[in-house]
């Protein structure tokens, strides 16, 4: 039989199950009850069953006895779980063990337990059960993993697009994070950063408001000041977007740039009122752009300031709000015209 294609398949038919139980009789009787489904390899003890599961493992069920002489099912089972996470674990118990049992089902040792004697019916069900839930959780992982695949791969054009569905949210912020980046690489350009550290602007500059999709359009769109807790809501999209982009390691350097763009550089910003330097040269950069970016753009509650208002605000809330290295950039790069 090939094992591979069947559990890729799903196919129930060719399932493989690992027995482990000390009465040959016993285990004789459970292969007969599920033969017709599943392709049933016997042990006689934990140490055969360890053996069985090393050299021809991984199965997707795994079932043992609980009473055996040396290692009993529970220890037995709690092995299987560190050498074959994905495996799906049942013990078959006497009505005595109970309490053995439900203890192994509550510290995650096993997925279901049976009661001596177990008829053929109810064996080959939980079986099903056990396979579907192997399948699922195995569909789950490939997904998962394929999903952080594509991420890894996006380039600038698709994280563009992606950064516009972001911003598309809200009418009020349509084009934010493409100006925002734009003006945050020409700071860094200015400033010398190598090509390396750019292109990680790039990425965290286009998806810093990520976490946005996250905040109700209530809040998003509110035509006035926001309530204590409408704010709260609204200052969590940092958190959100760190969440939803934590576990693509491609994003890890571009990372902090979502996390700490709303700190200020004395400290008393949010959400961890870092200060100075402990504030990534990146979100100190992006911080400015997108402050200048909010201020001459119409929101909600109010019209887009003048440029030249916008820049006198940024100027005055150097080294409360901003670094005052990164506000001297962005003057010097106003003064010579290439930021309007
Ligand atoms: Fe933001």
């Amino acid at each position: 039989m090939n094992h591979s294609a069947s559990l890729e398949t799903g196919s129930c038919n060719e399932a493989r199950v690992l027995l482990v139980d000390d009465e040959p009789l016993v285990l004789e009787g459970l292969r007969r009850s599920v033969y017709k489904e599943f392709d049933a390899d016997l042990a006689s003890g934990a140490e055969e069953g360890l053996a069985k599961l090393r050299k021809d493992g991984p199965y997707p069920v795994v079932v043992s006895d609980m009473r055996m002489p040396g290692m009993d099912g529970a220890q037995f089972l709690a092995i299987v779980r560190t050498i074959s996470p994905d495996s799906i674990r049942v013990m078959l118990t006497g009505c005595s063990d109970m309490e053995a049992a439900a203890r192994a089902v509550n510290e995650g040792q096993i997925f279901r337990f049976l009661t001596k004697p177990v008829t053929p019916k109810t064996l080959l069900a939980t079986l099903r059960a056990c396979v579907a839930q192997y399948h699922a959780a195995r569909l789950e992982k490939d997904h998962l993993k394929i999903t952080i695949e594509a991420l890894e791969q996006l380039d600038v054009g698709t994280l563009t697009a992606l950064a516009r569905a972001i911003d598309a949210k809200s009418t009020w912020t349509a084009g934010h994070s493409e100006r925002v980046t734009d003006l945050a690489l020409k700071m860094g350009h200015a400033m010398g950063l190598p090509a390396k550290s750019l292109e990680i602007m790039h990425r965290g500059g286009l998806l810093h408001d990520i976490g946005k999709i996250g905040t109700p359009p209530t809040v998003l769109d509110k035509p006035g000041r926001l309530e204590p807790e409408e704010m709260q809501i609204m200052q969590d999209h940092v958190k959100i977007g760190v969440r939803i982009l934590e576990p693509i390691p491609c994003f890890r350097e571009a990372l902090p740039m979502v996390a700490q763009h709303h700190e200020w550089f004395d400290g008393s910003g949010y959400p961890a009122g870092l200060a100075g330097e402990s504030i990534s040269l990146h979100a100190r950069i992006l911080a400015v752009a997108d402050c200048y970016d909010a201020i001459i753009s119409d929101r909600p509650y109010r019209k887009g300031l003048p440029k030249r208002q916008a820049r006198e605000l940024l100027i005055q809330a150097s080294g409360t709000q901003f670094d005052p290295m990164v506000i001297e950039v962005f003057t010097r790069l106003i003064a010579a015209g290439t930021v309007q």
